[in-house]
């Protein structure tokens, strides 16, 4: 069994948090503590290894991706060198709709010269040069174009696809066949978190929906600090966003109880940069419980947002490398469903756990 060959779109804080996370499973300073699966596949954490990597920023761009990692405005700090990433350099993507009007003074954009037809040929041969076998998406909310085009590169290249943000690829039939026919697996859109607001506030509601009560309102709340959120703060890139974040609440309440839109606001709300990776989740819950007597509840949320998705997306990556050792193409259903907030098929997340972790075992048989 090899190594699990990843290549990254987008070395943002997400990213970050994932290559530094596994460098600290890696030095053993803690066990499987935090891991949903200890292994997957055959693979632990010590088997991924970031052979390649695209963005736009220009202190990322031309850098090995080992010193990429900790450049500005990347604030994961937790160790000082991450021995899964490649030395070689981070190239250059388009930029098309990647860098938004809050966050383009501080990624600092190179000046694009190449066209995108130039710059898709040399992506192709860096994925082809590296043997890169899963491509995984972080680019910033509201790229449609750019993660357009690096869904095309996966298709080209014989990748397995990540979205990690909520750009509906893999929750759009449309893309699912056009893997499914190049006999690639798809794992999306929009990564969860380990403890993260949505997972929270669906583990409540459902709380809810199972005792029998109704909820009349909700809402969710969440302000950050860092470039994610101050992108957010351009509402026209916001909108898939909400969509899935909403929608990965309303799924879990019965139909005939869904909540009309000005009943249930869910979204990021503000940009507060001394609280850089930390991310602040209030969610409250109205509703009526037993003899209609009312009753409602509120969450603080207080975790940091990187080891949140980066606690989900390593369970992604292992899980499409299974599927490629298998020759299993498409919708990773299951994965999507229990990883993903806006997956193509919804599911509760003790049903998605369930169904994940016996399709797991039935391909490692
Ligand atoms: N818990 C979480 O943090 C979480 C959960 C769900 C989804 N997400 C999503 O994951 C994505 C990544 O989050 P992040 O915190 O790493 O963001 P980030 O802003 O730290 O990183 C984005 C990176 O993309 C680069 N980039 C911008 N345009 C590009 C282009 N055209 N081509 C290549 N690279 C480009 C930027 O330079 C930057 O390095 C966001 O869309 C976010 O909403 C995050």
């Amino acid at each position: 069994m090899g190594k699990i060959r990843v290549g990254v779109i987008g070395v943002g804080n997400c990213f970050a948090g994932l290559a530094q996370g596994i460098e600290i499973y890696k030095r053993k300073e803690i066990q499987k503590l935090g891991l949903m699966h200890e292994k997957i596949g055959g693979y632990s954490t010590d088997d991924l290894e970031f052979v390649s990597a695209f963005d736009v920023g220009e202190n990322k761009v031309g850098k090995p991706l080992n010193e990429a990692i900790f450049q500005d405005p990347n604030y994961v700090n937790w160790v000082d060198s991450a021995s899964n990433c490649t030395s070689r350099t981070v190239k250059e993507s388009p930029i098309l709709d990647g860098v938004g009007v809050y966050v383009a003074s501080m990624i600092n954009p190179i000046k694009q010269t190449k066209t995108e037809k130039e710059l898709e040929k040399e992506a192709i041969e860096e994925i082809e040069t590296t043997r890169t076998r899963v491509l995984i998406n972080y680019l910033p909310v509201g790229s449609q174009k750019a993660v357009e085009f690096w869904a095309n590169i996966a298709l080209k290249t014989g990748c397995a696809f990540i979205n990690c943000m909520p750009v509906f690829i893999a929750s759009t039939e449309g893309w699912l066949k056009k893997f499914k026919n190049a006999g690639l697996p798809i794992v999306g859109d929009d990564v969860k978190g380990v403890i993260g607001a949505t997972i929270t506030h669906r583990t409540l509601a459902k709380l809810c929906v199972d005792r029998g009560a109704v909820i009349d309102r909700t809402y969710q709340i969440n302000v950050g600090g860092n470039t994610d959120f101050a992108n957010m703060l351009e509402r026209e890139r916001l909108e898939s966003k909400k969509i899935s974040k909403t929608e990965a609440v309303q799924s879990l309440i019965p139909a005939n109880q869904r909540l009309d839109d000005k009943d249930i606001y869910i979204g990021p709300s503000d940009f507060i940069p001394f609280l850089g990776n930390t991310k602040l989740a209030f969610i409250r819950i109205e509703g009526r419980m037993f003899a209609n007597v009312p009753f409602n509840m509120e969450i603080r949320l207080d975790v940091d947002d990187k080891a949140n998705s980066a606690g989900v997306a390593i369970d992604a990556i292992r899980c499409a490398q299974l599927a490629l050792d298998k020759g299993v193409s498409g919708n990773l259903t299951f994965a999507s469903a229990y990883l993903m907030k806006h997956p193509f098929i919804q599911m509760g997340d003790e049903e998605a756990r369930e169904k994940l972790d016996n399709w797991i075992s039935e391909l490692e048989q």
